[in-house]
């Protein structure tokens, strides 16, 4: 799925920004120990993944415009048949020259003596700067050396230039490519959902849920999740980021999930709430339809011209209009949004830019003003309510949490919703769940299996 064309595209972009007198210096993330001997899985930085679609560590992209040797330079591991044996296969010089397009590579082991050459007379470095302390005291070095040189005829770079403003700008318009690529892991996310839906999980573990997600993730072609899973049964629920997931889910509860699969590095970002039991209550449906009428003029706000914030201005005026109707909120609801009434229900914005990372890139303000939206820029759509122990309202419609969240991506004509497959309708999910009882089976076919 590797597509070269892509990256080569990408490089040259970005090549043109910086101008002949630039050198682009980026390296991959670190590898992070979990424990002793133990390191986490690892996973590219994500410009880094964008510029050269390479997944081993230990790597660092230098783009020179205009240098004769070739403008593309990896800095990478060199093949080592004991540490392939012990760790994995490397590419090696050969291999990224061959497979990754790249015009010149010389060991990452080698970079001190090489990567100062290459520096030589650029007036200017574009970098990330702070993202990695190291490496950003071993760029200071190198250009102390280059201007030890000075006498010799050489310049050192005088200016050094946030890479990450053009690049950030670049990852925020998705190509054709990376539409096919985040439509992919939206679709296998969205069958996962819908897996656990068909489940009747009262009795089991949130994190098994979680499991069967992942599960079903991973037969579709997601490696790995974008992020850690949120399963939150009943009260959890209203934990905005829990993923301790360790709880039994209950009969009469709600449970939130907000999983999503990453495909070719590209997330998925879905929430879906639904009974434990398959029927929702009257207070649970009556605020379910709340969120998902808040979604969907949330999602009407999305298409070219509309502003960042008008989605979220259009959440908060439906909930806040609903908690009223429903009794929860008391007074004028124009009054209600401009006093942020609404804020101890629904305390998080309405949504964020979705892509490499699950919270994109982009700036989200241009000259103090939201930013129009454009074609091609993806965005998550997620309002919820979140009761928890208001003590202000009536014990029944208290510990109650729900988020619904999709992925939309604006189009020439307004939007497209990369992520409607995962049912969020009450009739839908209902139907859904009285029908089903796939999870169910599966689980006590693994126990017995397991005696
Ligand atoms: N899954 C994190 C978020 O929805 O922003
Ligand atoms: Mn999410
Ligand atoms: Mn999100």
């Amino acid at each position: 799925m590797h597509d070269l064309k892509e990256f080569i595209r990408r490089r040259k972009n970005l090549m043109q920004v910086m101008g002949r007198e630039s050198i682009a210096i980026l390296p991959t993330a670190g590898e992070q120990v979990r424990n002793r001997d133990v390191l986490y899985p690892f996973r590219p930085d994500s410009n880094f993944l964008y510029l050269t679609g390479f997944w081993e560590p230990e790597a660092v992209l230098v783009l020179i415009p205009g240098r004769q040797h070739g403008e593309y330079v990896l800095f990478c591991r060199e093949k080592n048949k004991t540490q392939e044996i012990w760790h994995g296969r490397r590419h090696g010089q050969e291999g990224v020259l061959e497979h990754y397009a790249v015009d010149d590579s010389f060991p990452i082991d080698d970079i001190d003596e090489i990567l100062p050459g290459l520096m030589e007379n650029k007036t200017r470095v574009f970098y990330t700067m702070g993202i990695h302390n190291n490496f950003d005291q071993r760029l200071m070095g190198w250009v102390n050396q280059l201007k030890q040189k000075v006498r010799m005829g050489v310049n050192a770079p005088g200016e050094f230039v946030a890479l990450d403003h053009p690049l950030h700008e670049m990852r925020l318009f998705k190509s054709a490519y990376e539409i096919r690529m985040m439509k992919k892991a939206a679709a296998i996310s969205c069958k996962a959902h819908k897996r656990l839906m068909q489940s009747t999980p009262a009795g089991l573990y949130e994190y098994q849920l979680e499991a069967e997600f992942i599960h079903e993730c991973m037969h579709n072609g997601c490696r790995d999740s974008a992020y850690p899973s949120i399963v939150g049964g009943g009260e959890n629920a209203c934990i905005l980021h829990y993923t301790e997931n360790n709880m039994p889910l209950n009969d009469g509860d709600l449970v939130l999930v907000d999983a999503g699969g990453e495909y070719q590095g590209y997330a998925s970002d879905i929430t879906r709430t639904f009974p434990v039991n398959g029927k929702f209550s009257a207070e649970q449906k009556a605020l379910y339809e709340l969120v998902l009428e808040a979604q969907a003029a949330a999602i009407e706000m999305v298409y070219p011209g509309s502003h960042w914030n008008a989605p979220h201005e259009a959440a908060v005026k439906t909930i806040t209009k609903g908690l009223v109707r429903l009794g929860l909120l008391k007074g004028r609801v124009d009054k209600l949004i401009k006093d942020a009434a609404y804020k101890p229900f629904y305390m998080h914005r309405t949504g964020h830019w979705l892509g490499l990372d699950v919270h994109d890139v982009g700036d989200y303000k241009v000259d103090g003003e939201w930013r129009m939206l454009e074609v091609g820029m993806v965005l998550t759509v997620e309002p919820g309510i979140y009761t928890g122990d208001n003590r202000k309202i009536p014990k029944k419609w208290r510990k109650i949490g729900i988020r619904i969240e999709d992925d939309v991506r604006v189009t020439r004509t307004g939007n497209e919703v990369l992520t409607a497959k995962a049912p969020k309708t009450i009739d839908e999910i209902e139907a859904l769940m009285a029908a089903g009882v796939v999870l169910k089976k599966a689980v006590k076919k693994k126990a017995v299996v397991k005696k």
